[in-house]
């Protein structure tokens, strides 16, 4: 296999809150996957603690001392994998603030990216529904690509592929993906799930791979699950329903280039008449 094409892999991992269970759990399918030929694999949103701001303060960790980023750095090596590690929540040790963080990996076990998730979920119906992440939360302030062999990825969480401007910085800054550890819920996943990834991929003619943490309907939020993989050309690649899996799927960089050759509104744009959202970064 060339460096044009390699596999992903999504773990849509049972969650508990143990969180040594869900860490040792993680490297037993980290390790599985890699062994199966994945060369990139992804963590769901919220892997090592159970989802909700309610669980932060209790579950979150300093980065890069606390023990999950010790535990995947070395799932990382040992698997000899890019790991997306999902997300966890982060406690900042200078602000005391708290972030919903994913962490990225090389091969070697180097931490090499970090993202804040950007966008924070606040949503408040009178006598409906109540959740406000930026009552916990703070958001980060950056985008986040990182390099491998066989391209720049970029990470998003979740609520942030609502927003296309993050995928198309990531696109027009060179990504062949956009990775988003989510955790949709039984309303908005069957709605939009899926019709996000590939609007994203679509939009940017990139991949986009999106990867839920496992059905729990003994937790108290219910996650939506169907962790996906998404082409360039929109495409659902590989997918899977609510239980624990692992899906796995190839992307292909001169498949990508196939897409963009085939409807080029990658390189059709018309700066000159609007805005090139990526400028300045
Ligand atoms: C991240 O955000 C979700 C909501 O989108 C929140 O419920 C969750 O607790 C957060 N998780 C982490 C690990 O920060
Ligand atoms: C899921 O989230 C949406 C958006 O916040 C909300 O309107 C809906 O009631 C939630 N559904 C469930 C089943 O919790």
């Amino acid at each position: 296999m060339s460096n044009n094409t390699f596999k992903i892999a999504l773990i849509q991992l049972h969650v508990t809150d143990d969180k040594e269970k869900n860490l040792n759990n993680a490297r037993e399918k980290v390790l599985l996957a890699s062994k199966n030929g994945a060369k990139v694999v992804v963590l769901p949103e919220c892997f090592n603690s159970p989802y909700g701001t309610n669980f932060f303060p209790q579950y979150a960790e300093y980065i890069p001392d606390g023990e999950s980023v010790k535990a995947l750095k070395d799932i990382a090596k040992t698997a000899g994998v890019y790991l997306i590690a999902g997300s966890i929540p982060e406690k900042e040790a200078s602000s005391d603030k708290f972030y919903n963080t994913s962490t990225v990996y090389n091969p070697q076990g180097e931490l090499i990216a970090k993202h804040r998730k950007v966008h924070l979920f606040d949503i408040d119906i009178p006598g409906k529904i109540r959740f406000q992440e930026s009552e916990i939360l703070s958001p980060g302030n950056q985008v986040t690509h990182f390099e491998t062999e066989y391209g720049k990825i970029g990470v998003g969480i979740c609520y942030d592929i609502r927003f296309p401007e993050l995928a198309m910085i990531a696109a027009r800054k060179g990504c062949i993906a956009m990775i988003y550890p989510g955790a949709f819920n039984m309303t908005t996943g069957p709605l939009h799930w899926e019709l996000l990834q590939r609007a994203r991929a679509i939009d940017n003619q990139i991949y986009v791979a999106a990867c839920s943490p496992a059905r729990d309907t003994t937790a108290s939020y219910h996650a939506w699950g169907h962790s996906t993989l998404v082409s360039p050309n929109g495409e659902v690649i590989a997918t899977t329903e609510h239980e624990p899996a692992i899906v796995y799927g190839e992307i292909d960089t001169g498949y990508l280039k196939e897409v963009r050759q085939g409807i080029p509104t990658y390189s059709q744009r018309r700066f000159d008449i609007y805005k090139d959202v990526s400028e300045g970064f």
